[in-house]
């Protein structure tokens, strides 16, 4: 039987962790075409990080409240990715069955941090693979799905080198996997205590951006991906060949608005917008860890009573990989 209430992270305001409160709220009521997961583990990623502190590039503060909400959080609930049982579907549910293990991601719907999840049968939503726990599927959603739609739209290729920044994070680390198992030579920048890390996860070679001055840098690339913001293009495209891509997973509004002038009228591509997990990048995803060419990353796990804590790591900057929430079993 479902229960009536649920315990959940909730926005009481904009600012610190300390705006998050956990909280009972009701079970979402289904609609037809819905199914209702027991949710086992969620991700805490910089997006919740983001629109919990609105925190964001230079020029995308007005937009984030437009969507969010100015003064009051439009939404509730944080949290995106989820994984666990279906409890219960709609009427008109065809692909998935009560008792179902899936994982995936509600996108701005949100509501994940909590311990129910409703979500659309046609939404970002797949099956979890025998071979991943749900925490670990829940691992590979926020940073897999975001390092597949940049590289692919970097057309990054076998044998080209690669620079990406910030390559310890949920995104960095899941573009060096799958970039080195595509063939690509990978140079990843962090700081030293990452580096045997991420040569473990694929990486050639490694820049200690405390110590280089990339602006400073003679070394060229294909593909240059900037998962934080710090090595903009307009400093660093002396590191591009000719023909090369800029990925900008983390730039300024004034640098999104520039890129589709800046790829008809300059040397190079520069790649930017949102990515958005669906239901084709979750099954990608599901292919490239069965098939082990990515690897979970889980730096850390948290209870959701204990969510502030995650929320106050990540706003530190220095986290490996992915922070996942597991959801105690409710007593029967
Ligand atoms: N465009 C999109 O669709 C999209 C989608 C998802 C995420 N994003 C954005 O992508 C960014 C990265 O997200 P994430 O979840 O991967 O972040 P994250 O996991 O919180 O990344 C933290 C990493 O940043 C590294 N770092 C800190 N300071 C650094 C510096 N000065 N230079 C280089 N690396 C540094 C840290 O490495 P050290 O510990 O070694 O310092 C740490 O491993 C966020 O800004 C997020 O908003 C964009």
């Amino acid at each position: 039987m479902t229960p009536a209430t649920m315990k959940a992270a909730v926005l009481t305001g904009f600012g610190g962790p300390e705006v998050i409160q956990i909280a009972q709220r009701p079970v979402p009521v289904l609609k037809a075409n819905q199914m209702l997961i027991q949710n086992q583990a969620a991700s805490v990623n910089s997006g919740d990080a983001r629109i919990r502190s609105k925190t964001v590039p230079k020029g995308y503060k007005f937009i984030m409240s437009l969507v969010f909400g100015f003064n009051r959080p439009r939404t509730e609930i944080l949290g995106t990715v989820f994984a666990g049982k279906v409890t219960r579907v709609g009427a008109s549910v065809t692909k998935f069955n009560p008792g179902d293990l899936v994982f995936g991601s509600t996108e701005l719907k949100m509501a994940t941090h909590s311990e129910f999840v409703a979500i659309g049968e046609a939404a970002a939503i797949t099956h979890c693979p025998d071979e991943l726990t749900p925490a670990e599927a829940a691992s590979l959603v926020f940073g897999g799905t975001t390092a597949l739609y940049f590289i692919e739209k970097s057309d990054l290729k076998r044998g080209e080198r690669i620079l990406v920044n910030a390559a310890a994070g949920s995104v960095g680390i899941a573009v060096v996997q799958i970039a080195s198992q595509m063939g690509a030579h990978v140079t990843a920048i962090a700081s030293s205590a990452n580096h045997d890390f991420l040569r473990e996860n694929g990486a050639k070679s490694c820049i200690d951006y405390t110590v280089t001055n990339m602006e400073n840098l003679t070394d060229k690339f294909d593909v240059i991906v900037d998962c934080l913001g710090t090595i903009p293009y307009a400093k660093h495209h002396h590191l591009l060949n000719k023909q090369g891509r800029f990925a900008l997973v983390t730039g300024t509004l004034a640098e999104g608005l520039a890129a589709p002038f800046r790829s008809v009228f300059g040397m190079h591509k520069i790649v930017s917008g949102t990515s958005f997990a669906t239901r084709a990048s979750l099954e990608k995803i599901v292919k490239l860890a069965t098939s082990g060419a990515i690897k979970p990353i889980i730096d850390a796990t948290f209870t959701l009573d204990q969510i502030k804590d995650a929320h106050a790591r990540i706003d530190k900057c220095h986290k490996r990989g992915n922070f996942i929430v597991k959801f105690r079993p409710r007593p029967k």
